[in-house]
């Protein structure tokens, strides 16, 4: 990316380099994260556990640029963000960052493909353009036949899978999710664990909040949270391939396969 310089090489995609973050700063302050560092390689999928109120939504936030570290330093792709321009950040988070949330946020009585344009209608992209990348999007997240359903016209894990559409139909190298089965039944989570194995599976970084082991049980790369502070860090699965629990899909029925993404 020629406008952010140093962005590449053999750097992480994801650093978290001693991060504090305090609300409130003052006689009311609340320290949430006390000393976070965490480096995510491309390509991994890690799942971040912990209680409620350990900070897990807080880290998320900031791994989204959503919100900045009260002090340390995140970098993606070994650039800063804090020292990026409105302009520059926003070149990054088009490039690198897809985010999904546990209550879908789509917008209401809008189509699901209007939905998924939607943040190339903030990058500009041309109309045609922009159709046919959330055509192809929703076809990948196994929607190609919804796409004029409106979000209350869809369940909820068909709900998810647009939202999920809509996180990458900017291409992101990165995928982040905070609790995003938590408002599914289980037919539904598997479905969208499926399509988020998939994304990991063809190179896309994923990092996923997860109170569900069944979740955690699909990431290579498990990390919990307690009080602020990573209490432990577990690998099960090397960074590059296939996530565990990723269903091979050759000789499934077409029409099973088209379901779950191909
Ligand atoms: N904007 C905020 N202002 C003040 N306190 C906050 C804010 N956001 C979160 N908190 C507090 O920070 C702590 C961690 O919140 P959060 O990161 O949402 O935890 P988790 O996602 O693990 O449940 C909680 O005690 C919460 O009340
Ligand atoms: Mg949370």
């Amino acid at each position: 990316m020629e406008a952010v310089p140093g962005v590449g090489g053999d750097s992480p995609v994801l650093l978290l380099d001693d991060v504090h973050k305090i609300y409130n700063p003052g006689p009311l302050q609340v320290h949430v994260l006390k000393g976070v560092s965490m480096a995510v390689e491309q390509g991994d999928y890690v799942a971040i556990m912990g209680h409620s109120g350990s900070g897990k939504s807080t880290m998320l936030n900031i791994l989204g640029c959503l919100d900045i570290p009260t002090a340390g330093r995140y970098l993606i792709s070994g650039v800063d963000v804090s020292e990026l321009d409105q302009n520059q950040l926003a070149e990054v988070r088009n490039r690198y960052l897809g985010f999904v949330y546990q209550s879908f946020n789509l917008v209401k009585r809008t189509s699901a493909q209007a939905n998924v344009e939607l943040p190339l209608v903030y990058a500009g992209v041309p109309k045609a353009e922009r159709r046919r990348r959330a055509l192809t999007a929703l076809g990948l997240v196994g929607l190609g036949e919804r796409t004029h359903h409106m979000p209350n016209e869809l369940s909820g894990g068909q709900q998810q899978r647009v939202a999920i559409a809509r996180a990458i139909v900017t291409g992101p190298s990165v995928v982040l999710g905070d609790e995003p089965t938590g408002n599914l039944d289980p037919t539904s989570t598997a479905e969208v664990l499926q399509i988020f194995g998939q994304l990991n599976a063809a190179g896309r970084t994923v990092v996923l909040i997860t109170h569900e082991t069944e979740v955690a049980d699909h990431a290579k790369r498990v990390v919990v949270l307690t009080d602020g502070r990573i209490s432990s860090d577990v690998r099960n699965a090397p960074v590059q391939g296939e996530p565990p629990n990723l269903i091979d899909l050759t000789g499934a029925e077409p029409r099973e396969a088209e379901e779950a993404i191909a």
